[in-house]
């Protein structure tokens, strides 16, 4: 099969968070079980150029229609660690993508809907014809109607598309100038309920509930956040659009790659080790402790790696950190802030806490510090407020770094407590869970971690070995967004608009 990707991330390239790591290692699966892929992406200003090879124009002048007139743009082409992508470069003066940063600004709602219109002028023009279109998130949730709205009638009728939405807190609500830019030309007809206009907002359309009506199939990353979308308020108001289209709605559980996160030959650690040699973890833990100048005691080191946004609970975060360090564990912090007010809240806490030698707190991105945090560590916490996937309770798995995690979203299809859990038996348990979104749950879980470690360290290693025992490669999902595209192409292709 023929597929193409099209998002604004992909790892480790453009990497914000888990979106880059799914459309790189989804990719790559499904490359290994025989298909072909290509990825269409933003040629962002601030992306990591080192990671790419052989870029090369593909197409030089790529004339984009845009509020009547045009736009032209450069498509690049290379490879990301073997991965064919294709990258979109306006000419125009205001680049959407040279902003120095993925998201955050102002016209991000115009910036994508051009980057959506782009990619498909540049699939129609260059006369590729993918069986499947796979979109990623509100970005990118213009590309299906645009499709069957335009592209349809320019010999591009028998695509079909796959949206998967790994976020529905952000869904592009936009004013009517985005119709008018993309050439989505009566108003009237895509204000329409039953189309883009927004649940909430009649003045408004929705880019991501366009996705959702438009597309052959809709995933979102997890079955049970599948479930959250629809019956709770975690769909941010897309709730009734999915129940309405729950027929080509369902959860795919993520996967990650295993060859990037393997601690056997990760060339970020200076140890490697499989879960039937535990040995050499310590000397990443040691390695870790002197890179951030913790003291090399007998404690448990706990980390918290990920984005600090209100999503990942950082009230919750940052009790983590004072807990530990009263039952007496170590904390290790590598968070990157996307709001103002989080960010000087955990700078003030770096400045305070960073002369203390049981705790460090890194702020910004750092994709090699991660590796050998992740293998260095003895736990993870991840209390989010709502999680759809989360692929760091998976990296921490993969290293032997036991999760704790709050029971919400992709964590509750993962991670299975040791002391609780009544789906899995005793040796198929994994982690720590806890359900509610206060100091004294997360404690709870912690303490029966900490206290694990101290008290009975042969039964905290088995624990460690249990969790690196599941399998949470794509080889699984991979096949089942297989099975998707393959229903798409041959049984179900109408599209309900
Ligand atoms: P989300 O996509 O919501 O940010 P995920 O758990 O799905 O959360 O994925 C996060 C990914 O980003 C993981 O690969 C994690 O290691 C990585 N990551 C998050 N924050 C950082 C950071 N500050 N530095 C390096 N890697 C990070
Ligand atoms: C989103 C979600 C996260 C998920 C990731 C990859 O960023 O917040 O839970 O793992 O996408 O699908």
């Amino acid at each position: 099969m023929y597929i193409v990707q099209i998002a604004s991330e992909c790892a480790p390239v453009i990497k914000a968070g888990g979106l880059g790591d799914v459309v790189y290692a989804l990719s790559r699966e499904l490359e290994i079980q025989g298909n072909t892929v290509e990825i269409i992406l933003p040629m962002y200003d601030c992306m990591r150029y080192d990671h790419i090879w052989g870029l090369h124009d593909a197409y030089r002048d790529l004339s984009v229609p845009w509020y009547g007139g045009a736009v032209h743009c450069s498509v690049y082409c290379g490879w990301v660690h073997g991965r064919l992508c294709f990258f979109i470069e306006p000419h125009s003066q205001d680049n959407f993508f040279h902003r120095g940063c993925y998201y955050g600004c102002d016209d991000d709602n115009m910036r994508f809907a051009f980057f959506s219109k782009a990619a498909l002028e540049f699939l129609h023009r260059s006369n590729k014809r993918p069986d499947v279109i796979h979109c990623h998130d509100w970005q990118t949730g213009l590309v299906p109607v645009m499709l069957f709205e335009i592209y349809k009638y320019h010999g591009m009728e028998y695509q079909r598309v796959c949206y998967t939405i790994h976020n529905f807190k952000h869904q592009g609500i936009a004013g009517a100038e985005i119709l008018q830019a993309t050439g989505l030309n009566q108003e009237a007809y895509y204000f329409q309920y039953e189309r883009l206009r927004d649940n909430f907002n009649p003045f408004a359309i929705n880019m991501m509930k366009g996705g959702i009506i438009y597309s052959n199939h809709v995933t979102t990353v997890s079955p049970h956040h599948a479930w959250e979308a629809r019956f709770t308020d975690i769909g941010y108001g897309l709730g009734h659009t999915l129940h309405s289209f729950q027929y080509k709605f369902k959860g795919v559980l993520n996967g990650i790659d295993y060859d990037v996160w393997n601690p056997e030959s990760d060339r970020y650690i200076p140890g490697h080790y499989s879960k039937d040699n535990l040995a050499e973890k310590a000397l990443n833990k040691k390695a870790l402790r002197a890179r951030l100048l913790l003291r090399d005691v007998d404690k448990p080191l706990i980390c918290y790696i990920g984005r600090l946004d209100d999503q990942k609970g950082v009230h919750l975060v940052h009790h983590a950190i004072y807990h530990s360090l009263f039952k007496d564990a170590q904390f290790v912090l590598l968070g990157s802030a996307t709001g103002a007010k989080i960010n000087a809240q955990f700078q003030h806490e770096k400045r305070f806490l960073n002369d203390n030698s049981d705790v460090h707190l890194e702020l910004g991105f750092n994709e090699e510090l991660s590796h050998l945090i992740y293998a260095g560590a003895d736990m993870i916490v991840v209390p989010s407020n709502y999680e759809p996937c989360g692929l760091t309770q998976m990296i921490g798995f993969r290293y032997g770094t036991v999760p704790i995690v709050r029971g919400v979203g992709g964590l509750i299809n993962t991670v299975f407590d040791r002391d609780y859990d009544q789906t899995k038996s005793p040796e198929k348990r994994n982690g720590y869970v806890f359900y509610e979104s206060n100091y004294q749950a997360l404690e709870s879980a912690m303490d029966r971690a900490i206290g694990l470690w101290y008290d009975y360290p042969e039964e905290f290693r088995k624990l460690v070995v249990q969790g690196m025992e599941y399998d949470y490669s794509w080889n699984i999902p991979g096949a089942e967004y297989l099975d998707i595209y393959d229903y798409i192409r041959h049984k179900w292709s109408e599209v309900i608009a």
